[in-house]
C-alpha cells in the first residue's frame, strides 16, 4: 500500500548525473563506476590539489579496466578511457554538483561536518536530488537529522498516521575498498527513507555493476559488524599466542576460504582505522568484544599502520607498496 502512495517524482534507474562530495580514496572510485557505467559525474573536494590527484588515479584505473576487457585493442582502450574519463567534472566549488540526480557524500568521517554539507546540499539542490552518505561509521539518521527534502505522497493515506510514515528522499550507501574492485554496497535504510528513494538506490548500486544489499541504521552495518568481532579475535589469539600471525593468515585462508588473513586484511585496512574502527564500535554497542586491544594500540603508537607506512604485522617494500618484503 505505501509503495503505491509514493508519486514517482524520480523514476527508477533514473540517475543520471552523479555528484560526489570528497575526491578522495572513496569518493573517486564511487567517481570512476559511475563515469564507467555511462553516468555524468562531478566530483567536489575543498582542495583542488586532491581533485588533481583523484582524476589521476581514475585515469590510471580506467586503463587498467580497459586493458582487462580490451586485451590487446589499443584503439579501443584508448576510447573506453577518454569516454570514461570525459563524463567527469571537477570542482572545489559545491555549487557546482548540486544539479545531480544522486549526491553522494564521501568527506571527513565527522558528523557535525557532515551535518552541515548536507543541511547546505538540502538547500542547494533541486527538489528531485537525491542524497546519500558514504559514512561507515556514523548512523545514517543523525547524519540526515536536518534534511527536509521528502518524496511526495498522493492518494488516500488517512489510515496511516502522517508521523509514523517514512518518506525522507536520504539513505546510506556504503561502498568497500576500492570501490573499482570491490563488488559489494550497503544500502543502509535510515529509518525515515522513502520507499521510491530506497529502490531508486538499489538500481542505481546495479546499474554501476554492484551487488546491493539492505541494511538497517546499526553501527557498523552488516559487513563490519561481523569483521570486527573476528578480526579482534585473531588479534588477541596472537597477543595471547595460541598461534603464530602466518599460521592464524594460513588457516583463514585454507580453512575458511577467505581470500586474506586477518593480519594481511589489518595491514590492508591500516592498522590506525581498525584501532578506530573498534573504538567506535564501542562507544556504539557497549559491547566488550570491541575493548582495545594493546598490541594493536603500540603498533598504532610506533606509526606501524599497515601497507601505507612501510610495516604493520608484515613489512613491505617501499617500491612496491603492498609487496612483502
Ligand atoms: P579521504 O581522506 O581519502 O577523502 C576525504 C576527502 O574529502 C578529502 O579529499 C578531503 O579534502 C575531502 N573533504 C573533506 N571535507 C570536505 C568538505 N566539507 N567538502 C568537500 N570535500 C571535503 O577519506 P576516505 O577514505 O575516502 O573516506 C571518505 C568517507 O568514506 C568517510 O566517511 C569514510 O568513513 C567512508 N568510508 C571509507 C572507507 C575506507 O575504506 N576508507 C570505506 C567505506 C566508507
Amino acid at each position: 500500500v505505501l509503495k503505491r502512495a509514493f508519486s514517482s517524482s524520480t523514476s527508477l534507474n533514473a540517475v543520471k548525473t552523479v555528484t560526489v562530495v570528497g575526491g578522495g580514496l572513496m569518493g573517486s572510485g564511487i567517481a570512476q563506476v559511475a563515469a564507467q557505467a555511462g553516468q555524468n559525474v562531478t566530483i567536489v573536494d575543498l582542495q583542488p590539489e586532491l581533485l588533481e590527484k583523484a582524476q589521476k588515479s581514475i585515469q590510471n584505473n580506467l586503463t587498467r579496466v580497459a586493458k582487462k576487457v580490451h586485451k590487446d585493442d589499443a584503439a579501443k582502450v584508448e576510447g573506453f578511457v577518454k569516454e570514461s574519463f570525459s563524463r567527469i567534472k571537477v570542482s572545489t566549488n559545491i555549487e557546482d554538483g548540486v544539479n545531480a540526480d544522486l549526491i553522494i557524500e564521501a568527506i571527513v568521517e565527522k558528523l557535525d561536518v557532515k551535518q552541515e554539507l548536507f543541511n547546505k546540499l538540502d538547500l542547494l539542490a533541486p527538489e528531485h536530488t537525491i542524497l546519500a552518505s558514504n559514512t561507515s561509521s556514523i548512523s545514517i539518521n543523525e547524519i540526515g537529522a536536518g534534511i527536509k527534502r521528502k518524496d511526495s505522497i498522493v492518494g488516500n493515506l488517512t489510515h496511516i498516521p502522517l508521523n509514523h510514515v517514512s518518506y525522507f528522499r536520504f539513505g546510506g550507501l556504503h561502498f568497500f575498498n576500492p570501490v573499482p574492485i570491490m563488488r559489494l554496497l550497503e544500502v543502509i535504510k535510515g529509518d525515515h527513507i522513502s520507499e521510491e528513494t530506497y529502490q531508486t538506490m538499489m538500481a542505481w548500486g546495479k546499474s554501476v555493476g554492484k551487488t546491493c544489499i539492505t541494511c538497517k541504521d546499526t553501527p557498523g552495518f552488516v559487513v563490519n559488524r561481523l569483521l570486527g568481532p573476528y578480526s579482534a579475535e585473531a588479534l588477541r589469539m596472537y597477543e595471547r599466542g595460541d598461534a603464530s600471525k602466518e599460521d592464524i593468515d594460513i588457516g583463514m585462508k585454507l580453512g575458511a576460504g577467505y581470500p586474506m588473513g586477518p593480519f594481511e586484511l589489518a595491514d590492508y585496512t591500516g592498522l590506525d582505522t581498525n584501532k578506530f574502527v573498534l573504538q567506535v564500535m564501542l562507544e556504539k554497542t557497549g559491547d566488550p568484544v570491541f575493548r582495545p586491544i594493546p598490541m594493536l594500540d603500540k603498533m598504532v603508537a610506533e606509526g606501524k599502520l599497515g601497507i601505507k607506512s612501510g610495516e604493520g604485522f608484515y613489512k613491505y617494500k617501499k617500491v612496491y607498496p603492498g609487496l612483502r618484503a
